[in-house]
């Protein structure tokens, strides 16, 4: 008889301890990051890097994505990845962490419990500088709290087993591998100004190398698109998201007029040098967002 409960005990006990082991075995893949050296550049206090701090996070998309007075965000109804995402409270986030945290979670893609993180696109700020980054920390700690409830985020079952078989790669694998940056500032200011810029703010969905991506189920083109655009048509395109001729957008058109109608011309003239000498250059391949 003792045998027989011993039996069902076991048939009982092996799957949960199966999921046990498997649940901390993908815990350990969000634990394998490591953060680089500590952010140590001055946080500025004056007026004028407190709004050049406002102008990078709207450009950056912070906005949109946690919330137009930085409040937080749940993704429930525009995404079911990765089960739940809730973007929090940045306002109330930077002052409760310190420059090293917040500099490891916007651009190293690891979060302040140690864990890379899933949703945040960090690998669209590895590359910004480190005066735009204090210029932004200090912006964040500038901004009203403004306090709303928000749910517990979750990360699924199904989500999990696709970061443990590497099928989904988390945001310090994505962070770790953005191109560096080529362009001289001193050499080729404009070009290099431009190259920064698209490496901070369109590396998001078209590709960490702007050359295009396939994302979820959409493909974002290549954009040496913009070389068939004039100076004036490739403005409205991004402070807008109106392309060539009238057409009417998907993705680009939620985004552009979020983030983009700030953009100063001296920032779009120097998008535009940069995206349209593109063309003579190379596409690599294959690389993972680009299979
Ligand atoms: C596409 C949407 C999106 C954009 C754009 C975005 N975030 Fe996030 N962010 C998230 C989500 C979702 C999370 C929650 C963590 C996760 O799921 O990866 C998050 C988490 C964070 C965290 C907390 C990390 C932790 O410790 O858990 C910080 C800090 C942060 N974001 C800062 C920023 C800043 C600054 C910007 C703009 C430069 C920005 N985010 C832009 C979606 C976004
Ligand atoms: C959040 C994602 C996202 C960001 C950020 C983004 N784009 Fe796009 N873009 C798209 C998608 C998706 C498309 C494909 C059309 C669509 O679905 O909107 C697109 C299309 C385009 C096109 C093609 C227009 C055409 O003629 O068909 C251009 C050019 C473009 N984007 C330029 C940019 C530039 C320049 C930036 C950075 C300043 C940028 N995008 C940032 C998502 C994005």
């Amino acid at each position: 008889m003792r045998i027989f409960i011993l039996i069902a005990a076991a048939i009982v006990a092996a799957p949960l301890l199966g999921l046990g082991g498997f649940y901390l075995l993908s815990e350990a893949k969000f634990r394998e990051v490591t953060r680089d050296s500590p952010f140590e550049a001055a946080i500025p206090t004056d007026a004028t890097s407190i709004e050049h701090g406002r102008h990078v996070a709207r450009t950056r998309g912070c906005f949109g994505c946690h919330g137009q007075q930085l409040q937080g965000k749940d993704f429930d109804e525009q995404w079911d990845w990765p089960e739940r995402a809730v973007a929090p409270n940045l306002a109330l986030y930077a002052r409760e962490h310190d420059d090293a945290t917040l500099e490891a979670a916007i651009r190293q893609g690891v979060g302040a419990n140690g864990k890379a993180l899933i949703s945040m696109p960090s690998y669209n700020f590895a590359r910004m500088s480190d005066d735009d980054l204090a210029a932004l920390i200090a912006f964040l700690r500038s901004a009203p709290v403004v306090e709303i409830d928000l749910p517990k985020p979750k990360l699924g079952w199904g989500v999990r087993w696709t970061f443990f078989t590497g099928e989904e790669k988390h945001m310090a694998e994505w962070a770790d591998a953005v191109p560096p940056l080529r362009f001289d500032g001193e050499e080729e200011p404009q070009r290099a100004h431009g190259e920064y810029l698209a490496m901070t703010m369109c590396n998001e969905c078209h590709g960490l190398d702007l050359r295009g991506a396939t994302l979820w189920d959409a493909v974002t083109p290549d954009l040496i698109v913009v070389s068939a655009y004039s100076r004036e048509e490739f403005e409205k395109l991004i402070t807008t998201g109106v392309a060539m001729n009238g057409r009417e957008l998907g993705l680009m058109r939620l985004v552009a007029p979020d983030r983009f109608p700030e953009l100063t011309d001296e920032e779009i003239d120097a998008l535009y040098l940069h995206l349209t000498s593109l063309v003579d250059e190379p596409v690599p391949s294959p690389v993972f967002w680009r299979p």
